[in-house]
């Protein structure tokens, strides 16, 4: 392909960002990524923590954990250990995560410690076998972190194998429409066909990272095909955190959904 066919334009966080067309390689995904979330934080993104399963949607508000009191939790993507704090907090009986950056897991062993909590961490990437036990956990979640797997159907067959009976599968990924449009002069403009799931890479200061924007049908679809039954979709941007955002971001959020978010159920 020449070099010139394979820009484009995507959107990541907020902002409107220059990409490249990349072919799809697990082994080089892993690779560019773990590099890139060995260097950065969650800060990059922003608000992929709990009780945010987003920039505009909040665990406090719509509550689709519940009681997680003496309930085991599986975080798919740790990131730096934010989440798992809030669930420990809220008396989970035990904490799990897996991340596939070293250093993103040694920031949830420090963090979880600095809390007086602990966790069984391991690095590995979601997509693969790596001693997380079958039939176990009552509760797999993540937040921010599904949309990375370079596998969606294989990852979502391994979370359902995780999974008590009646367990439940909670996670957020930013919405597809969101990746498709920037706004422009007061205006809102197509940037990106929303059937367009090809991989890019993008660089972030020093680092590169590398993705592909899903439809929604494509989660949905995994999740039936993984044997999940879905019990709440949330696309709507939460009022009380729009009103005290201003800026672009909370403008698009105002017009379209930013964030999903899926609560499934392992039947
Ligand atoms: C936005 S962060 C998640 C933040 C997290 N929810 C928290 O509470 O701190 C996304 C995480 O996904 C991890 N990740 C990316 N690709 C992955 C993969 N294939 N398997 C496992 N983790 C992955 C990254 O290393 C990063 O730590």
């Amino acid at each position: 392909m020449d070099i010139n066919s394979a820009r484009r334009t995507n959107m990541i966080g907020g902002s409107e960002v220059g990409a490249i067309t990349v072919e799809m390689d697990h082994r080089r995904i892993h690779e560019t990524n773990s590099l890139f979330w060995d260097n950065n934080g969650n800060e990059v993104l922003g608000a992929t923590a709990l009780p945010f399963y987003g920039a505009f949607v909040s665990e406090d508000n719509h509550r689709l954990f519940g009681d997680v009191s003496g309930r085991k939790v599986l975080e798919i993507g740790c990131g730096s250990g934010q989440s798992l704090q809030y669930l420990g907090e809220r008396q989970a009986s035990e904490l799990w995560g897996i991340d596939l950056s070293a250093n993103q897991i040694e920031k949830t062993k420090q963090h979880l410690t600095a809390s007086g909590l602990s966790a069984t961490l391991i690095c590995s990437p979601m997509e693969e076998e790596c001693g997380i036990p079958d039939n176990y956990f009552d509760f797999v979640y993540s937040i921010y972190a599904i949309g990375w797997t370079t596998d969606l159907e294989r990852t979502f067959r391994r979370i359902a194998s995780y999974l008590k009976q009646d367990g439940v599968f909670i996670f957020s990924w930013s919405h597809p429409i969101h990746k498709c449009v920037a706004p422009e002069n007061d205006k809102l403009v197509f940037k990106k066909c929303y059937f367009d799931e090809s991989w890019y890479s993008v660089t972030l200061g020093e680092s590169t990272l590398t993705l592909s924007d899903r439809k929604l049908s494509t989660y949905v679809n995994a999740l039936a095909k993984a044997g999940f039954v879905i019990e709440y979709l949330i696309e709507e941007s939460d009022e009380d955190i729009i009103h005290s955002r201003n800026g672009d971001f909370a403008r698009k959020a105002k017009m379209l959904p930013v964030t999903f978010v899926i609560k499934a159920r392992k039947p």
